[in-house]
């Protein structure tokens, strides 16, 4: 049973773990350093304007998201989950639970690597359409950003 809360600042080593453990499948592809080298201290500084969430599963952190709104845009980053708790709908349910969250959003903005099958396969499942490229960003990334809008139905009718 997955249960999605806000974190709170005891679970920050966790979310930081799981980070790391996720985005060191990029190792050999990306410069993942960004990601994984993140300290207790930087997390704290991001909690201070940006919502976080955790997914647990029995009691046990596997997942988290961080999300914050600029001007009616929620900007959704570092979705991560433990590698032993992937392709199980948690990265679903957590990006489901900030659309539920983020009342005063009338946009959904997410960025993941240009090569990565799976993550665009993940935003396309959820409603996400691409919307821009932004080649050779940072670390040299090549970035493919999606977005969603809300009311979700009228929408994507129109996509
Ligand atoms: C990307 C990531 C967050 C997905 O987490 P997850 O919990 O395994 O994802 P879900 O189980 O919710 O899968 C949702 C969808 O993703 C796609 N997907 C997930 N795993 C997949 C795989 N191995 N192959 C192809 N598609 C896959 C599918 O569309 C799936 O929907 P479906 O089950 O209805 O077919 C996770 O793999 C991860 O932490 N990766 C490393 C960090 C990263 O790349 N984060 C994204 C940065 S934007």
């Amino acid at each position: 049973m997955i249960k999605i809360r806000r974190a709170t600042e005891r679970d920050f080593p966790d979310i930081l773990k799981i980070q790391r453990e996720a985005f060191s499948e990029y190792l050999n592809v990306y410069e993942a350093s960004a990601w994984m080298t993140e300290t207790l201290e930087g997390i704290r500084q991001d909690a201070t304007d940006k919502a976080i969430l955790v997914a647990e599963s029995e009691g046990t952190v596997v997942g988290s998201v961080r999300f914050w709104n600029v001007a009616g845009v929620c900007v959704i980053r570092l979705l991560s989950v433990s590698p032993a708790h992937q392709g199980h709908g948690i990265a679903k349910a957590l990006m489901t639970e900030i659309e539920r969250l983020a009342t005063g959003a009338h946009k959904f903005y997410v960025c993941t690597m240009l090569r990565t099958p799976r993550n665009i396969g993940l935003f396309l499942s959820l409603g996400y359409r691409p919307e821009s490229l932004l080649p050779n960003h940072y670390h040299q990334l090549d970035l493919i950003c999606f977005a969603k809008y809300r009311p979700f139905d009228s929408h994507s009718a129109l996509i």
